[in-house]
């Protein structure tokens, strides 16, 4: 969820991610499109991307779905495995969709195993805006091993693309600094996934994805500043 302004007041309390999506996730599906750019559009799209042939996709930070009710119309027999740190998205997502085969692991996708070649299509919405570079390399790696050699990776994320902003860099920059204060300041020093959106920029995040190995990477759609990138091998 972005809270871009928020999040930009010198108190802003950080919280633990699965605190945060776990407090809001009875009213998300109400509120989150509503405070992205693309709004609903930006989620009922994404089915469009996906190749012909998919019969199987694993979905990074899931939460309640709202990116499958397209996938579900286009491909109704879809095999969806699904990954997130918060039990309560996870639980609307059920109450969502309850005829459906779901695999739905309440895990981190940057602990989680996702094997080699299994999947003919790998997701993630709204996600990975908040994580920095390494983190988002070595998720990509394991992303590339995860999908078949014809398989793809569709990202829709908060992004700062380099047209919109005046000094992109400096943006994104001011974002990780901007958290690097607030973690200090609030004495946190443990490893934990804390909620702080920290958008990169359109270049970068297409840097990131060409050294995790995908050679085929474009941008397909944006509104705003929310991006859709997709990644071949
Ligand atoms: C803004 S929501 C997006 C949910 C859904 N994909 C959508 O677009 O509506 C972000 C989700 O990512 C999950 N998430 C964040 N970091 C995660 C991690 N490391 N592992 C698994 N899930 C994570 C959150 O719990 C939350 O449900």
């Amino acid at each position: 969820m972005t809270e871009k302004n928020t999040q930009l007041s010198n108190s802003y309390s950080l919280e633990a991610m699965s605190d945060f999506f776990n407090a809001r996730a009875e009213m998300y599906n109400e509120i989150h499109t509503g405070h992205i750019d693309g709004g609903i559009e930006s989620k009922q799209i994404i089915a469009s991307f996906l190749p012909e042939h998919t019969k199987t996709i694993i979905d990074l930070g899931i939460g309640t779905g709202l990116e499958l009710e397209r996938v579900y119309q286009r491909f109704p027999f879809i095999r969806v495995t699904g990954l997130d740190i918060s039990e309560k998205m996870l639980q609307q997502l059920k109450d969502s969709y309850p005829d459906k085969e779901l695999r739905l692991y309440t895990e981190s996708y940057l602990d989680f195993d996702f094997g080699l070649s299994c999947f003919d299509a790998a997701l993630s919405v709204m996600t990975l805006h908040h994580y920095d570079h390494e983190t988002k390399t070595d998720l990509y790696k394991k992303i590339h091993s995860c999908i078949n050699p014809d398989g793809v990776y569709i990202e829709c994320d908060y992004m700062l693309p380099e047209e919109s902003f005046e000094n992109a860099q400096e943006t994104e920059d001011f974002y990780f600094s901007e958290y690097e204060r607030l973690k200090q300041e609030q004495g946190i020093t443990d490893n934990r996934e804390y909620h702080y959106d920290t958008p990169c920029t359109v270049k970068n995040q297409i840097k990131m994805l060409r050294k995790a190995g995908f050679t085929k990477v474009r941008e397909v759609w944006r509104k705003g500043n929310t991006v859709i990138l997709i990644a071949g091998k």
